[in-house]
C-alpha cells in the first residue's frame, strides 16, 4: 500500500474547521504510516541490493536527522557494500568503497540535481513558495558560480574581503573571548555577501547580520520533519514563510541594481546583465551564500580550533603567514593592508603548509553525503543493480575514514597531505572534499581564499587558546558533530577562544 492511499486529504480538510479531530486523525496517520506502510522485508540476493526493510518514516528520519550515523552503522552492521532503504515512496542506495564510489562519481545517469531536489538539504527553494520560474536545471548555477569566481575577479576583490574581516575583528575589541563557531562563521558569512550580492548590501553591516539571522531562521524551520513530510501543515508552512523573508530581504536590493544607472562586474549586476527575472537573480544569490558559508563556514572554524591543539602546526602556519608580510608592503602599513596587495597565484599557489591543513580540515569535517538520482536504465555496480529512478548517497566519511586509504584516519596530520608526500597507492578518488569526478565543487577557489585570508589576517592580530564554558583549556578536543551536516558543531559543550591583540607581527 502506498502512502498515497492514506487518509491526508481528510486531514488536509479538517484541519480548517476541527483542529482537534485533524490532530488525532494525523497522529492516526502517522502511526500508522509508521507502523504498516511498507513494512519490507530484509532480504539479500547475490545481485540484489541488501534490503534495510523496515518503516520508511523511520529510515526517512534517520537518513535526515542522524545520516552521517545511519549510514555508517548500517554498513559496519551489515558488513554490506551497499544497501537499499526507503524515504517514503523513494527508493534510496546507500553506496560504500572505492567500486562504488568509482560509478557513483562517475557514471552519467547518476544525476545531483535529481538527488538533491527530494533527499537534499534545507536549502532556499523557489518553488517553496511557488515560485516556478525559476530554472530548475543546475547547469546556468553552475556557470554563473564559475564566472563570478574567475581569477581576474577574485583579484580585484581581495581588499574588499580584507576591509570587511578587519572591520569586523577589530568589534572583538582588543581581547576578550568568543564562541569560533558564531564569530569566526560569521566573518564567513560576510565574505560570502561580498562575493556573492552587491556592495550596497555587503557594505551594510547592519542588513548583512540581518540576512544571517533570516538564513538561520530558514535552517530551523527546514528541520527533518518538515523535509519527510513536506505536506504536515505547520511545518512546511514555517519553512515557506523562512524562504519567502529571504527573497523579500533580497528583492529590493535587486531592485536597486536593476534601477542603477553605472553597472558593476557584481554578482546581482553579473545576474541581471545575463537577462535574468528578479526571482532567478534572487534564488541564484540565496543559492550562492548557501552553498557558500556552509563548508567554509565550518572549515574555518575547525582549522581554528586544530591549530589551537597542535602548536606545532600552528607555528609552521604562522611561519608561512608571516612570510606573506615579509615580502609585501612595509611594517608602517596596516597588516590587512599588506595582506590586500598579496596577488591572487601567491595566496593560490606559495602556502603549501595552509593547503596541507585545509585540506585535512576538510577530510575531518566535512562528513556529509553526496547525493545523485538515476534518470537512466538499470546500471550494475559490483554484480548489483541500481535500477533506473532510484536515489543514491554516498557518505564522504566513508572515504575520508577509511584506514586503507588514511593511516589512524581520525587523527589530525595535515602532512599526509603535504606535496609529495600523499601515498594514493592508486585508489580511486581518494579525496572527495571538494567533490570529484563529473561534478567538482564549483566554488573551490573562493572558498580556499576565504579560509586562507581569514585565518591569516586572525593568525597575524591575535594570539588564542581554546577554553570551555568555565575558562579553562577543554578535557578533550572538541569532536564535530557529524550528523549536523550544515555546521558540524562541536559535540557536547560549546568551545571558546581566548583572545588577545599582538601589537608587532614582522
Ligand atoms: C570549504 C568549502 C567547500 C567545500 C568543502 C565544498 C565541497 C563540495 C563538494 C564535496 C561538492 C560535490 C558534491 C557532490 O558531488 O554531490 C561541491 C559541489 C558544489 N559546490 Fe562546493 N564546497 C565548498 C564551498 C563552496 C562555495 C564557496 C561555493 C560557492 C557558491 C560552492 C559551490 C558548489 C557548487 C555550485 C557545487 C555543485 C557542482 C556541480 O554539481 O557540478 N562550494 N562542493
Amino acid at each position: 500500500m502506498a502512502p498515497r492511499s492514506l487518509p491526508f486529504e481528510a486531514v488536509w480538510a479538517s484541519f480548517k474547521t476541527e483542529p482537534a479531530t485533524a490532530i488525532f486523525l494525523l497522529g492516526f496517520a502517522v502511526v500508522f504510516g509508521f507502523l504498516f506502510v511498507y513494512p519490507s522485508h530484509k532480504h539479500i540476493e547475490n545481485n540484489k541490493v541488501y534490503d534495510l526493510g523496515g518503516y520508511p518514516l523511520l529510515s526517512a528520519w534517520l537518513f535526515f536527522a542522524k545520516r552521517y550515523d545511519f549510514m555508517r552503522g548500517t554498513f559496519k552492521r551489515t558488513g554490506q557494500n551497499m544497501f537499499r532503504f526507503r524515504v517514503l515512496q523513494h527508493h534510496v542506495v546507500a553506496i560504500s568503497g572505492e567500486e562504488g564510489r568509482k560509478v557513483f562519481f562517475s557514471e552519467k545517469s547518476f544525476n545531483p540535481e535529481e538527488g538533491y531536489k527530494i533527499l537534499g538539504g534545507p536549502a532556499p527553494r523557489p518553488r517553496d513558495i511557488n515560485i516556478s520560474s525559476v530554472e530548475e536545471s543546475n547547469g546556468p548555477f553552475i556557470r554563473h558560480v564559475l564566472n563570478l569566481f574567475r581569477k581576474d575577479r577574485m583579484m580585484d576583490i581581495i581588499p574588499h574581503l580584507m576591509e570587511d574581516i578587519n572591520r569586523r575583528m577589530d568589534d572583538w575589541g582588543k581581547n576578550g573571548e568568543m564562541n569560533p563557531f558564531k564569530e569566526m562563521h560569521a566573518l564567513v558569512f560576510q565574505m560570502t555577501v561580498r562575493m556573492g550580492t552587491c556592495p550596497e548590501l555587503a557594505n551594510n553591516e547592519q542588513a548583512t547580520n540581518r540576512l544571517s539571522e533570516l538564513f538561520l531562521l530558514h535552517e530551523q524551520a527546514a528541520s527533518p520533519i518538515s523535509l519527510m513530510l513536506p505536506w504536515l501543515p505547520g511545518f512546511s508552512s514555517k519553512k515557506a514563510a523562512a524562504t519567502k523573508a529571504l527573497f523579500d530581504f533580497l528583492s529590493p536590493y535587486v531592485d536597486l541594481r536593476r534601477r542603477s544607472s553605472v553597472q558593476s562586474s557584481d554578482s546581482i549586476d553579473m545576474l541581471i546583465a545575463d537577462g535574468y527575472d528578479d526571482p532567478t537573480v534572487i534564488a541564484y544569490t540565496l543559492g550562492i551564500i548557501f552553498a557558500g558559508v556552509i563548508n567554509t563556514g565550518m572549515s574555518v572554524c575547525w582549522t581554528i580550533v586544530h591549530l589551537a591543539d597542535n602548536p606545532e602546526w600552528k607555528e609552521k602556519v604562522t611561519l608561512e603567514v608571516k612570510s606573506l608580510l615579509l615580502n609585501h608592503g612595509s611594517s608602517s602599513d596596516l597588516i590587512h593592508r599588506r595582506f590586500s596587495i598579496v596577488p591572487l597565484n601567491v595566496w593560490e599557489e606559495q602556502m603549501p603548509v595552509l593547503d596541507a591543513v585545509i585540506k585535512e580540515i576538510i577530510r575531518l569535517t566535512v562528513s556529509g553525503a553526496a547525493l545523485r538520482r538515476n534518470i537512466g536504465g538499470d546500471i550494475l555496480i559490483a554484480q548489483k543493480t541500481i535500477r533506473g529512478g532510484d536515489f543514491l548517497a554516498y557518505s564522504l566519511g566513508d572515504t575520508h575514514f577509511d584506514d586503507q586509504i588514511y593511516s589512524e584516519p581520525l587523527s589530525f596530520n595535515p602532512a599526509r597531505f603535504l606535496q609529495g608526500r600523499e601515498d594514493k597507492n592508486g585508489v580511486s578518488f581518494p579525496f572527495l572534499g571538494w567533490g570529484a569526478g563529473r561534478h567538482p565543487c564549483a566554488g573551490m577557489r573562493a572558498a580556499k581564499l576565504e579560509i586562507k585570508v581569514a585565518i591569516a589576517l586572525f593568525l597575524s592580530k591575535f594570539e588564542y587558546e581554546l577554553v570551555d564554558a568555565s575558562g579553562k583549556y577543554p578535557k578533550s578536543l572538541p569532536q564535530p558533530d557529524r550528523n549536523d551536516i550544515q555546521n558540524a558543531k562541536p559535540l557536547g559543550e560549546e568551545c571558546y577562544l581566548k583572545f588577545g591583540r599582538v601589537e608587532n607581527v614582522g
